[in-house]
Order: structure tokens, then C-alpha cells, then sequence
């Protein structure tokens, strides 16, 4: 068997989910109709803590439908320079709704200066694009899964709200983050005004996102997931295995994180591994090896029946549903071998 420790985006349904897909209550969701989606979007609406939630085929899906639904053509977004919204979903968010992007430098811990948010934000110029929104990331993936505690997500938040502009969170590890810090998603969640998480991440559906908030923004967001032709029909199939991922699939996230300390401790004491092991508290194991040789080492982890993306020089492994401590230790003996043959 191979082990995939590209992302936690390989899980596979649970036979739990393939069970429940085979089952679902489905209708049509453009009308509201499916029974299966409608309980979905309750249940994450409660568990967050927020008036309404809108299923969505992706964590990009996610943000673009989340951002267009509170930002206009000509309207600038604040965000982290190394967030997923900013570095790696296309820059759909200007593409498809002319809104500008402005990135603030983050910090190593994945937060963002009150003062930098604040400095941020355009004064009333007909110069100036118009600030409206600030989006920040729990965990952030640019800085190794760092759960953002809801003291330091509260600083940002309410920074932002004070200088009028509205709040979204790229919470697509919310959960992670969550079990981290043994804080709920709706303490993590009380003070931004929209939140996306994954569903086909760490919790192992096969597809699909969710976006929580307010009334009037989730009906803005239906409108505009219509607009980008993801109105989908009778997709309980799909939303059956989210119910199943909140009901099953957090807790478990705990073993993911014990797996990937468990790698990090054993990476950090590889030679020509640059890796501080206490920097790991979720499920995202970046490290460094010597520059110019992560293609090498990837391909050579290959040979030994095991997964990760080359670069050029920071790899990752994501421990995940199906990943087990015996497979960490086979990883850590393997690399050990990789690491002498370079
Ligand atoms: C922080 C973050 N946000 C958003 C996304 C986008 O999710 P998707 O791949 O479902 O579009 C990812 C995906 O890895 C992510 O890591």
C-alpha cells in the first residue's frame, strides 16, 4: 500500500459515508428541496453558531462565493501575504469580482498586527479602492497548520470591525484548529461575520464546503454560487457524508495531530532536516531540506512506496483518516535512507 502524505485532501469516504451516499433523502437544492443539504447547512449553522450556511463544492468555492458576497467591483479585501485566498486560488476573488486584493505581512505564529489591519484600511479618497472586507486563515497552512487561539482571532477580528470593515475566515482546517486548542468552532468563530471550512479535508468526504454567517449575506452567497453555475441539484448524495464528518470525524482529527508530532520529532533528528518539531500542533509537517533537493527527495521517497509533493526546497507531509503510527514510522526509517543517499 502506498503512503499518500500529500494532503489531507486524499482522504477517501469513510464505508460509514458510502454507506450513508447510498442512502441519502435527496430533492432538488436549487428549490431548497433536498432534505439532506437543508440538514447539513442546519447543523453547521448551530454548531458555529451562526444564522445560516450554504453548501459549496469547495473551499476555493468557499471564499470566492464568501468574499463576492460581501465585497463589489472596486472593493479591496485586507489579507495575510501567504493565505490561500491571496497565493493559491487563482486570484479569483479579482478575476471574477473585481475586487482588490491588499496583502499585510503575516506574522510566524499566522497572525496578522492589529495596527498593520488597521494602517490597512483606505481613507475616503476617490483615489483609493474601498476597503471593505478583512480575511485571515484558522490553521494557517502557509506557516505549518497554526491554530490561531481565539484570543489572537478575536484581536483581528475586532481590529477590523472597529475600522468598519467585515470579517471572513478561511477556516478550511477550522476544526483542526479546534481540537488544537480544545476551543469550540463558535468560540474560535464569535467574532467574524463569515466562515468557510472543508468538509474534504481532514474530515474525509469526498467534496465539498461549507460557508456560515448572516441571513443576508448566506442569501447574497446563494445568489452568487448561482451566478457561478455551482447551484446544485440533488446533491444530499454529497451532503449525507458531511452530516456523518460532523456527527464521526472530529475527534478523530486528535490522532492526526499525534501523528504528525510523532513524525516531526522523528524527522528533526535526520540529518540535512531543518524542522522545529514544537512548531507542529496540528496536522500540516513542513520542513526544509538542503536547497534544490526536494524533487530529488520526493522522488526517491517514491521508490519506498511513499507520497509527497516535490519543491524546491520546504516539503510536507499530512498525516490523515487511513494514516496510521505504523506508516509514520516507515516514513521517518525511509527518509532517514533518502536523506543518506543525497
Ligand atoms: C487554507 C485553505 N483554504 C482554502 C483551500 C481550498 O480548498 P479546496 O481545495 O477545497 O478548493 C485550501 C486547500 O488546500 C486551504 O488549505
Amino acid at each position: 500500500m502506498e503512503i499518500d502524505l500529500r494532503s489531507d485532501t486524499v482522504t477517501k469516504p469513510s464505508p460509514e459515508m458510502r454507506k450513508a451516499m447510498a442512502n441519502a433523502e435527496v430533492g432538488d437544492d436549487v428549490y431548497k428541496g433536498d432534505p439532506t443539504v437543508n440538514k447539513l447547512e442546519e447543523k453547521a449553522a448551530e454548531l458555529f453558531g451562526k444564522e445560516d450556511a450554504i453548501f459549496v463544492s469547495s473551499g476555493t468555492q468557499g471564499n470566492l462565493v464568501s468574499v463576492l458576497s460581501q465585497a463589489n467591483r472596486g472593493d479591496e479585501i485586507l489579507l495575510g501575504d501567504i493565505c490561500h485566498i491571496f497565493g493559491s486560488e487563482a486570484g479569483g476573488v479579482s478575476v471574477l469580482g473585481g475586487v482588490v486584493m491588499y496583502p499585510l505581512k503575516t506574522n510566524p505564529d499566522g497572525t496578522i498586527d492589529e495596527d498593520r489591519i488597521t494602517e490597512a484600511v483606505k481613507p475616503d479618497d476617490y483615489h483609493k479602492p474601498s476597503t471593505k472586507l478583512f480575511a485571515f486563515e484558522n490553521t494557517h497552512g502557509g506557516v505549518s497548520g497554526m491554530p490561531i487561539s481565539k484570543e489572537s482571532s478575536d484581536k483581528m477580528a475586532l481590529a477590523a470591525k472597529k475600522a468598519g470593515l467585515r470579517v471572513h475566515m478561511d477556516g478550511a482546517r477550522i476544526f483542526n484548529a479546534s481540537v488544537a486548542l480544545n476551543t469550540s468552532v463558535k468560540d474560535l468563530t464569535e467574532h467574524v461575520d463569515s466562515a468557510t471550512f472543508c468538509l474534504s479535508k481532514g474530515l474525509s468526504c469526498p467534496v465539498g464546503s461549507i460557508i456560515v454567517g448572516e441571513k443576508d449575506q448566506i442569501a447574497e452567497a446563494r445568489r452568487i454560487r448561482k451566478l457561478l453555475g455551482s447551484a446544485m441539484r440533488q446533491v444530499g448524495v454529497l451532503a449525507a457524508c458531511g452530516i456523518i464528518a460532523l456527527d464521526n470525524m472530529i475527534d478523530r482529527l486528535a490522532d492526526d495531530h499525534e501523528n504528525a508530532k510523532k513524525l516531526a520529532i522523528g524527522l528533526s533528528e535526520i540529518s540535512k532536516i531543518e524542522i522545529n518539531p514544537d512548531n507542529i500542533h496540528t496536522n500540516l509537517v513542513k520542513f526544509k531540506v538542503p536547497e534544490n533537493k526536494g524533487f530529488e527527495v520526493s522522488d526517491k521517497l517514491k521508490e519506498f512506496g511513499i507520497l509527497i509533493n516535490g519543491s524546491y526546497t520546504e516539503l510536507r507531509m499530512v498525516p490523515h483518516y487511513g494514516i496510521e503510527s505504523e506508516h509514520i514510522d516507515t516514513t521517518i526509517s525511509s527518509m532517514s535512507k533518502v536523506m543518506n543517499s543525497i
